[in-house]
C-alpha cells in the first residue's frame, strides 16, 4: 500500500473499528476544452488529473450510511431512505449510494472514510472524484454489475436531486474513465466516447493547472442560470438542444435579446473549437491548441460571462510568461485555469503568475501538475 492509502486505511480502522473491505479512488479533473457544452448534447475534452480522492469502504447490513472525510469533522450518519435530507460532501456519497440502489443496486449500507487532494470548491471536481470512488466500491462489493456510463449518470443523479446541482455528465465520465497521456472526448448526445492522445512529451509541451484560490460552488443558481438560457434559445430556435442549431440559425433566428445569443454564440463557436483541437492534436499542432484555448477563455469572458478578474489575470500572466493558450477551466466563477506551455517555459510562466497575484495582492495561485493520468479504480 503506498502511504495515501494506508493512511484512509488507518483512519477507517480508527473511526469503524474493523478493517475495511478496499480502497478505491478517482481523480480530479481538468477540462482542456469545451466548457458549458455537455448539458447541450455537445462534445467535450477533458482529462483525468494526479489529484485523487480515496474512499475506505465496508458493507453494513442495517441499511444505514456513516461517512467521514479527513478534510472535515463532521461525520454524516443516515438511511439511504433519508438520503434527500444529506447535506455537505456527504451528499456525495450517500446521494450516490441512493442513486445506485435506484438503478437497481442492492446496497444493505456502508461505512466511508474518504481522503484526498483534490481542492474542494476549485473547479476540479472533487464532488465526481467523490462520487465515482464510492460508486466503484459499491459496484464491486454489492455485485451491482452496473456499466460505466451507469455509474457516471448515478453521480449525476445525485448532485441533481440530492445536491442540487443540474450538472451534465463530463465531469463523471472524465473521473471514471481518464487514461495516462489521454483526454476523454464525449459525444454528451450519444455518450459514445474514445480516448484522444495528448501528444506532450513528444511535443515538449506540458499542461498546468493554476489554482486562483476563488471558490465557485454549481449549486449556486448562476450555472443553473446559464443552463436555461441555453435552454430556452434552443426552444425558441425550435431545435432540441443547442447541438442541434448553428451560428447562421442564430445571426437569422427569432428575436433572442443580445445576452442570449452571446450565450448560444459561445455553444456553437465552442463546439467548433473542440472538433478543431482533436485535429489540431493529431497533427501534432500544440501552437494551434493553444490558441484555441485561449479563444475558448474570451468566449467564456465575452459571451458566456463565466470568468473572474482573477482567472482573467491569471490567464494573461500565462500568456505573458510564454504559455500556448490557457484558459479557466470547469464552470468558471472562480477555480482553475489550465495553461499549456512548451516545457521550457514553465518556470517563467509560474514565475509571472505568481508575481501577478502578487501584485494584485490574491492569494498565491497553487500550481498542480496538469498532465493526464488514469481515471477511477480499486486500490487496494
Ligand atoms: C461543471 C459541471 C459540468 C460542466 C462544467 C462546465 O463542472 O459539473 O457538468 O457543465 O461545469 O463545462
Amino acid at each position: 500500500m503506498t502511504s495515501d492509502q494506508q493512511r484512509v486505511f488507518a483512519a477507517f480502522r480508527s473511526r469503524v473499528g474493523r478493517d475495511p473491505s478496499g480502497i478505491w479512488s478517482a481523480p480530479g479533473r481538468a477540462n482542456l476544452i469545451g466548457e458549458h457544452l455537455d448539458y447541450n448534447d455537445c462534445h467535450v475534452l477533458p482529462y483525468a488529473l494526479s489529484l485523487r480522492t480515496r474512499v475506505a469502504v465496508a458493507p453494513r447490513a442495517d441499511g444505514r450510511v456513516r461517512c467521514w472525510s479527513l478534510q472535515d469533522d463532521a461525520v454524516a450518519d443516515m438511511t439511504l431512505a433519508d438520503a434527500a435530507t444529506a447535506t455537505g460532501w456527504s451528499a456525495y456519497i450517500i446521494g450516490t449510494a441512493w442513486a445506485m440502489t435506484e438503478a437497481g443496486a442492492e446496497v444493505s449500507g456502508l461505512d466511508v472514510v474518504a481522503d484526498g487532494d483534490v481542492p474542494v470548491g476549485g473547479g476540479l471536481s472533487s464532488s465526481a472524484a467523490l462520487e465515482m470512488s464510492t460508486a466503484l466500491a459499491i459496484n464491486d462489493l454489492f455485485d451491482a454489475g452496473l456499466t460505466q456510463l451507469d455509474l457516471a449518470r448515478a453521480g449525476q443523479r445525485a448532485e441533481h436531486e440530492v445536491v442540487g446541482a443540474p450538472v451534465g455528465l463530463m465531469d463523471q465520465v472524465a473521473a471514471l474513465l481518464g487514461a495516462a497521456g489521454h483526454a476523454v472526448l464525449l459525444d454528451c448526445r450519444s455518450l459514445d466516447h474514445q480516448p484522444i492522445e495528448l501528444p506532450l512529451r513528444e511535443t515538449q509541451t506540458r499542461l498546468l493547472v493554476i489554482d486562483s484560490h476563488v471558490s465557485h460552488d454549481v449549486a449556486d443558481g448562476v450555472y443553473a442560470a446559464r443552463r436555461s438560457a441555453c435552454e430556452r434559445v434552443a426552444k425558441a430556435l425550435g431545435v432540441p438542444a443547442l447541438r442541434d442549431a448553428t451560428l447562421s440559425d442564430l445571426e437569422s433566428g427569432p428575436d433572442l435579446d443580445d445576452e442570449l445569443r452571446r450565450r448560444a454564440r459561445h455553444v456553437l463557436t465552442e463546439e467548433r473549437r473542440v472538433l478543431e483541437t482533436v485535429g489540431l492534436l493529431a497533427r501534432r499542432d500544440m501552437a494551434g491548441v493553444g490558441r484555441l484555448l485561449t479563444a475558448s477563455h474570451q468566449s467564456l469572458r465575452d459571451d458566456y460571462e463565466v470568468s473572474v478578474p482573477e482567472l482573467d489575470g491569471l490567464v494573461a500572466a500565462a500568456l505573458e510568461g510564454g504559455a500556448l493558450g490557457a484558459r479557466l477551466t470547469g464552470a468558471g466563477f472562480g477555480g482553475c485555469v489550465v495553461a499549456l506551455a512548451r516545457a521550457d517555459q514553465v518556470e517563467d510562466l509560474v514565475a509571472r503568475v505568481r508575481r501577478r497575484a502578487a501584485v494584485e495582492g490574491w492569494p498565491t495561485p497553487a500550481v498542480y501538475d496538469g498532465d493526464p493520468c488514469d481515471g477511477a479504480r480499486r486500490d487496494s
